[in-house]
C-alpha cells in the first residue's frame, strides 16, 4: 500500500515539476501579450536646463557679475571627484588646478581621460566649460565624468570664476556695456527716449576692458 502511494506521490511531484518547467518555458517564448520591461532598468537622469539658456544674460554678463566664492561653495558638489589645489591628488576625475584655458582631456598627464574628452579637441575656454558644465554627456558623449551637470546658468559662471581665481587663465570676456545694449535695443525699436543720459556713467566706471564700447554709446547718445 505504501509503495503505490509512493508511486502516486512521485508522480504527482513529478507532473508539478514538469508543468513548472512548461510554465517558465512558455513565459520565456511568449511574451508578446505581456507587458515588456524596459530594456534598460531606471531612467536616465538628464540636467534640465538647456531651453531658454539662449534668452539668459551672455556668458560674459554671467562672468563678470559673477562670484568666485559662491563658485567655491558650488564646488562641494565636485569635491567627490576633484582636488582644485596645487598640486592636488587625481580622484575620480582629474585635478583642476590652473584648468581654465588648458587642452581639453590633456590638461594632468598622468590621468586616464576617456577617449571621449581626450579626443574632443579645442581648449578649455569660458565657453567650453560653461557648455561642459551643463551638461557633460552633451559636451563629451562617452566621457568619465558621471555628472549630470549645473544646470543654474550664474551657479556655471560662478564655479567658473573659481576655478579661473585657481591657477589664472585668459581673461574675462568683456561684456557688453549694458546701457549700449540697452540702448541699441531702444533704438531698433525707434523709441526716442532712449538717451538716458545718467545710465550711461556705471557703464564709463566699468568702461576699463570695455573702452572700445564706449564711443559707440556715446554716438547713439547723442542721436
Ligand atoms: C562623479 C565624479 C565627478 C564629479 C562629481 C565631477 N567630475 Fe569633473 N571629471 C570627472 C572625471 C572622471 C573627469 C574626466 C572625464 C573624462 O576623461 O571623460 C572629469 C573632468 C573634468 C574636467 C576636465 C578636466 C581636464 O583636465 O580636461 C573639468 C573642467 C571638470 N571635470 C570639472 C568639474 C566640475 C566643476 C565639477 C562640479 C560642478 C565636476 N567636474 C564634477 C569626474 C567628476
Amino acid at each position: 500500500m505504501t509503495d503505490r502511494l509512493n508511486t502516486i506521490a512521485g508522480w504527482v511531484l513529478f507532473s508539478g515539476v514538469i508543468a513548472l518547467g512548461l510554465s517558465i518555458l512558455s513565459g520565456m517564448f511568449f511574451q508578446a501579450d505581456k507587458p515588456h520591461a524596459p530594456e534598460v532598468a531606471g531612467y536616465p537622469i538628464e540636467a534640465a536646463e538647456e531651453e531658454g539658456a539662449e534668452e539668459g544674460p551672455s556668458l560674459a554678463v554671467l562672468l563678470a557679475g559673477g562670484d568666485a566664492a559662491e563658485g567655491e561653495a558650488s564646488f562641494a558638489k565636485c569635491q567627490s571627484c576633484h582636488t582644485m589645489n596645487q598640486g592636488g591628488a587625481n580622484g575620480i576625475g582629474p585635478n583642476l588646478y590652473a584648468i581654465v584655458g588648458k587642452p581639453v582631456g590633456k590638461h594632468i598627464a598622468g590621468f586616464a581621460y576617456s577617449g571621449a574628452l581626450s579626443g574632443h579637441g579645442g581648449d578649455w575656454t569660458f565657453e567650453n566649460l560653461d557648455a561642459w558644465l551643463a551638461s557633460p554627456k552633451a559636451f563629451a558623449p562617452g566621457t568619465k565624468m558621471s555628472f549630470a551637470g549645473l544646470s543654474n546658468p550664474q551657479e556655471r559662471a560662478n564655479v567658473i570664476l573659481y576655478m579661473l581665481a585657481n591657477g589664472g587663465g585668459p581673461a574675462l570676456p568683456a561684456p557688453p556695456a549694458p546701457e549700449a545694449a540697452a540702448e541699441g535695443e531702444a533704438a531698433a525699436a525707434g523709441d526716442p527716449s532712449a538717451e538716458a543720459g545718467p545710465a550711461a556713467a556705471p557703464g564709463a566706471d566699468a568702461a576699463g576692458a570695455v573702452a572700445a564700447e564706449a564711443p559707440a554709446a556715446a554716438a547713439n547718445a547723442s542721436n
